[in-house]
């Protein structure tokens, strides 16, 4: 095994046996999209950029494109260039013809005594241009200026986006769990004038006040430097302000109130560019500071509209519930616009899997008769161990269920696809990130048998293959991990980093770009950051980061993130985190920090220590234990070994610690932990 390897976030994914595979059922395969084994020769790599064009073909365009794919600015790719197309038309108006009557989109409020929203084609239409007017008009915003939003799972929120890319803006999602801090991070480092929201939502029984998050998010962002000059705050509840937040003269804006002013609306989509930017999601990475992945509108929608298609299945009769966040990359491209782009009906819940009981998904997915079920590893985990014996009390049948954002044990693979399967729904696995924009790795369900555990060769047009500390090529059967790289481009990459082009560059082709000044594809494998093995039969086992980013329940957290709010305690000398195995989310942070010189320990620093990483970024990076040592284990130059304290952590080896510049902490930091 690498050193790259040997260090990544593995504790739930690697050592699992080969499994056996699984067919898909012949119902099942009739039916599929993509079911025809000869199509994928036209996806070998000779034939790469030219097998995009089909893609591209999903959509409609304003003006057809001229070329596949341009290299000129590489490794900054450009797709179907000379195209224009707009994304809200794309998953909205031309489906009005022949789907106007058809739902769109399922919203399921939280509470089970509110009913169901089924909102058509139609009412979509109406909805995202009424809204698109009023932020045109209340905003006064152009073409390419950026719109953050900060809400959590409402149908108000895919029709803030759908209205922003229907004007040419490009909004950036912040999850809407985020801190105010995290909030006004991402509005600095966009350069949002506009945030929308909302005042309220639901989650586990309470309605949380929402407004009040976003003030102080504003008051941090004019403090970094980025004043908000409009808000626009959603209701909850239909002409009832439900925030103790009061609407701000003069910043704010009740959306249910103006919204009447602009009854009959409609607002001509922008003819975009093919290139122009869609959207920014904010992910983490190696330093402190989320890195902007900025997704192109031709070339993200046609890829996310393909994936959609092909590994997912949707057809416009189904009923596809994705149990993602949509603040998340995974809501963007498969609950928002793949979905919509293919005219399906997507499901959108606003509350917790698990309330008010373990029964409450497939009460939802029986009630809406869901036919594609997408979640993660986590989910299902939690769902095992809470109500093993629900899905049998409730009558749904999926054909298809999808798993993402983190490796799946062979032992809840055959669980979900036994229990909630019901034996007959075919399951995929797909590999891919933020930075990617759709799938990387997946079996083509209507084609290929399924492996438990592994996520499987890579989908229709991209070609991954493993690279060592060299840069050599591992053959696959190798059986040895290396770096999971991408060999070719595709449209669904990041187009860029938002205002940091060498940070893009350095991140993912720094390693393996042997010519800087190569204009041909050839030269830029992309680098995923993820350790992986390769299968003789050419599937691929993901192994987790070898990075500095944890997953937690398929989330990504950076530790530098964590380890910098941290150290905004002033009592801190040094701070490290490491990944602890975790039965459910796959893994969980620790923190260990050490003390400034005449600081004594004490639960009072601990809290403050706690206090910070939930005010810098959410709850989401609540570290399981904070361990105040007297000093971190450290190489004689001075580097903090995290390896040895995530050793002790997951109560491993800690190894040959002899050539560390203080051992004896070791042993010293074990007692503790042991305690
Ligand atoms: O480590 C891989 C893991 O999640 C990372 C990407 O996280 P994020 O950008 O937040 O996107 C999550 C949703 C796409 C990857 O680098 N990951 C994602 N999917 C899988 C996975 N690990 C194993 N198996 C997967 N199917």
């Amino acid at each position: 095994m690498s050193k790259e390897a040997e260090g990544a976030d593995n504790q739930s994914a690697t050592r699992w046996k080969e499994e056996e595979y699984f067919y898909p059922a012949k119902e099942f395969t009739a039916q599929a999209n993509l079911n025809d084994q000869a199509v994928l020769a036209g996806f070998s790599l000779e034939k790469f950029p030219d097998y995009y064009a089909g893609f591209a073909d999903m959509l409609t365009w304003y003006k057809p494109w001229q070329k596949v794919f341009d290299a000129s600015d590489a490794p900054l790719w450009k797709w179907f260039t000379g195209g224009e197309l707009n994304a809200s038309f794309n998953c909205i108006d031309r489906h009005l013809p022949h789907l106007a009557n058809k739902t769109a989109i399922h919203f399921a409020p939280e509470p089970e005594g509110e009913k169901i929203e089924h909102i058509t084609y139609q009412e979509l239409f109406v909805k995202v241009n009424e809204f698109a007017a009023l932020l045109r008009d209340t905003a006064k915003l152009k073409r390419g200026d950026r719109v953050a939003i900060h809400m959590p799972m409402v149908a108000e929120l895919p029709i803030a986006m759908l209205a922003c890319a229907r004007l040419g803006l490009i909004h950036t999602v912040v999850f809407g769990g985020f801190s105010s801090s995290a909030c006004a991070d991402r509005v600095i480092d966009s350069g949002s004038r506009v945030l929308i929201t909302i005042d309220a939502y639901y989650r586990s029984g309470k309605l949380i006040d929402h407004k009040v998050i976003d003030d102080e998010a504003c008051q941090l962002a004019a403090a970094g430097g980025q004043k908000v000059e409009t808000m626009l705050v959603w209701q909850r509840f239909a002409g009832k302000y439900s925030s103790a937040a009061p609407p701000v003269a003069g910043r704010d804006i009740v959306v249910g109130d103006e919204l009447k002013k602009y009854y009959g609306a409609r607002v001509e989509p922008e003819k975009m560019r093919s290139e122009d930017p869609l959207f920014l999601m904010y992910t983490s990475g190696t330093t402190g500071k989320p890195k902007g992945c900025q997704h192109g509108t031709g070339g993200y929608m046609a890829y996310v509209t393909a994936m959609s298609g092909m590994i997912l299945d949707i057809h416009p009769e189904d009923c596809y519930w994705c149990t993602a966040d949509i603040g998340w990359i995974t809501g963007h491209s498969f609950i928002v616009y793949g979905p919509l782009a293919l005219g399906g009906s997507t499901v959108i819940y606003e509350g917790v899997p698990t309330y008010p009981d373990a029964g409450r998904n497939w009460r939802i997915a029986q009630d809406l008769g869901v036919t594609i079920f997408h979640t993660a590893p986590t989910a299902i985990r939690s769902l095992r161990k809470v109500g093993p014996d629900e899905p049998k009390k409730y009558q749904f049948k999926f054909k298809l269920m999808a798993t993402v954002g983190e490796p799946i044990e062979p032992e809840v693979w055959r669980w979900f696809e036994r229990e909630i399967g019901k034996g007959q729904a075919v399951i995929v696995d797909t590999y891919w990130q933020t930075e990617t924009g759709g799938f990387l790795c997946s079996t083509v369900p209507g084609i290929a048998p399924m492996k438990p555990g592994s996520a499987g060769p890579g989908v229709p047009g991209i070609h991954p293959a493993i690279f060592d500390e060299e840069g050599n090529v591992l053959p696959p059967g190798a059986e040895k991990a290396g770096n999971i790289c991408i060999r070719n481009p595709w449209p669904g990459c990041m187009q860029t980093v938002w205002g940091d082009r060498d940070r893009f560059v350095a991140n993912y082709f720094g390693r393996y770009n042997t010519k800087r000044d190569s204009k041909d594809w050839r030269d830029w494998p992309y680098m995923t950051g993820d350790g992986a093995i390769q299968t003789a039969d050419g599937y691929f086992r993901i192994l987790g980061r070898i990075d500095d980013v944890i997953n937690v329940s398929g989330h990504r957290l950076g530790t530098k993130e964590i380890e910098s709010a941290a150290m905004m305690v002033p009592e801190i000398a040094e701070a490290a985190v490491v990944a602890v195995a975790h039965e459910i989310k796959g893994s969980e942070p620790e923190l260990y920090v050490s003390l400034k010189p005449g600081v004594s320990p004490s639960p009072e620093i601990e809290k403050k220590v706690a206090d910070a990483i939930v005010f810098q970024i959410g709850k989401i990076a609540k570290c399981r234990k904070i361990w105040i040592v007297p000093d971190m284990p450290k190489t004689r130059s001075g580097k903090i070994m995290r390896r040895v304290l995530g050793a002790i952590s997951n109560k491993g080896d800690v190894g040959n610690t002899s050539t560390l510049a203080n051992p004896e902490i070791v042993t010293e930091i074990q007692n503790m932990v042991s305690k």
